[in-house]
């Protein structure tokens, strides 16, 4: 859950306490604060994230009160669906099946991830975003990402900032710019959840990287989420215990045959170690993998969606590969954007009431139209680049990746008026400012 709106804590059992949105009722952790029945709250991931004035609460939420129902309505009204569209039989029969919430087996899967016509992939992606709206409401999660190094000692075979590409600049951020980062991204531009990636870099030790997120933590409420690469069971420990509450790591394919291939001296094994390790923490995990790696099948892109369910995932992130010519599998092909749209409808179909599922920038990369088309095909989550400009296109981990140049406000105008659009709630980001 990440309602930013405040909400108003109806119930408390122990940590846990129970939250009322309009109406609505989601439940959230609570570790740190001191909170009794009727405060206001706001709350990421799940996890309270900080306390809310009632003065301060009850005007945000009156400014959002109508807004809120319009935007309802707008999403409902764009959700609909009539199986009766289209002249396929089977895929009908596949669809009403997955709207009625029965589990699909995996040769129906494979039939849907093997559509063609424009047609028969037009009813898949409006069926994901009908169970989207059913289960989700219009609810849109952006969080904000910092990449702060693109120095990196892994030699994945796809990846533009891996030890093979030579002429790459490398830069590293100081401890002192990644707080002012994000910071800046929470008080300025009113940010709730940050995303800190880098490289495996052994420049930052566990311990200095601990010292970063307490010190974020101590000055501004957000959601810290990690994506620093394998740091090890005992790192994911001490940057749980520094705050950090959730961990973006794509195990990036769940064939361990292709993993192995593209992944020279790393195991599969290890990674997923590593996200069961993060889980058994109470870190909210994000996880997901790479559409279009060379020798995937179909099969093993459903087989990702399961691992992904299996690991608990909060947030299914699944994107393509984009071919970086300063890497070995640089000749290669993309997959078209049609494989990506397929495959979060497919997401949705299959985990219908828990994943929150991402837009990915490589997806916007593939194709810069994609965004809204994503949003209508299951997804309901954005993640925006909050990276000094300086430092942006030197984190190529694929050629000319997309948001590089854009102000910050500049993306989150755009992100907005889409949204607004769509008639989805952009529930994460400072609501009481943007809209
Ligand atoms: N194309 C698309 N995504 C890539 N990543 C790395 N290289 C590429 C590429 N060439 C993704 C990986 C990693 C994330 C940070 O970036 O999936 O998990």
């Amino acid at each position: 859950m990440c309602y930013a709106i405040p909400g108003k804590v109806k119930e408390i059992r122990g940590k846990q306490v129970l939250v009322d949105y309009f109406g609505e009722e989601k439940k959230a952790i609570n570790e740190f604060y001191d909170i009794a029945v009727g405060d206001y709250i706001c709350a990421q991931g799940g996890f309270v994230i900080k306390k809310v004035k009632e003065d301060e609460a009850r005007e945000v939420l009156s400014a959002w009160k109508e807004l809120f129902f319009e935007l309802q309505d707008i999403d409902l009204r764009l959700s609909r669906m009539d199986l009766g569209e289209g002249s396929d039989k089977k895929l009908r029969l596949i669809l009403d099946k997955a709207l009625e919430n029965i589990p699909l087996k995996k040769d129906e899967l494979l039939y849907l991830l093997d559509l063609d016509s424009q047609q028969s992939c037009q009813l898949l992606y409006k069926s994901a975003n009908f169970l989207r709206q059913k289960y989700h409401k219009n609810s849109c999660c952006i969080h904000g990402i910092i990449e702060i190094s693109n120095h990196c000692q892994q030699q994945c075979t796809y990846c533009g900032i891996s030890t093979h590409n030579k002429d790459l600049p490398r830069y590293r951020m100081t401890q002192e710019e990644i707080i002012e980062t994000a910071v800046e991204a929470v008080e300025r531009y009113g940010f709730q959840a940050l995303v800190l990636q880098s490289g495996e870099d052994p420049g930052y030790s566990v311990d200095e990287l601990a010292i970063t997120i307490r010190k974020i933590k101590e000055k501004v409420p957000v959601l810290i989420c990690i994506s620093f690469g394998e740091v090890g069971l005992e790192g994911l420990e001490k940057l749980y215990h520094a705050g950090a509450r959730a961990l973006l790591m794509r195990f990036e394919t769940s064939n361990p045959k292709i993993f192995a291939r593209v992944h020279p001296g790393q195991k599969l094994e290890t990674r997923l170690e590593h996200i069961h390790k993060a889980a058994s923490l109470g870190y909210l995990i994000m996880t997901g993998a790479l559409i279009g790696l060379p020798g995937q099948t179909n099969e093993d892109i459903i087989n990702d969606i399961y691992l992904t369910k299996e690991l608990g995932a909060e947030m299914y992130s699944f994107g393509p590969f984009l071919p970086h010519p300063e890497t070995p599998l640089g000749n290669l092909k993309s997959p078209s954007e049609e494989k990506v749209l397929k495959t979060l409808a497919l997401v949705r179909l299959i985990d219908p009431e828990v994943a929150k599922i991402l837009v990915t920038t490589a997806l916007e990369t593939l194709e810069p139209t994609t965004r809204k088309k994503g949003l209508l095909s299951g997804a309901n989550s954005l993640m925006l680049n909050v990276t000094p400009v300086k430092y942006r296109k030197l984190y190529a981990i694929y050629p000319n990746k997309a948001y590089s140049d854009e102000l910050i406000s500049t993306q989150i105008e755009e992100a907005i008026s889409l949204l607004k659009s769509l008639g989805r709630a952009p529930t994460d980001l400072g609501v009481s400012k943007v809209i």
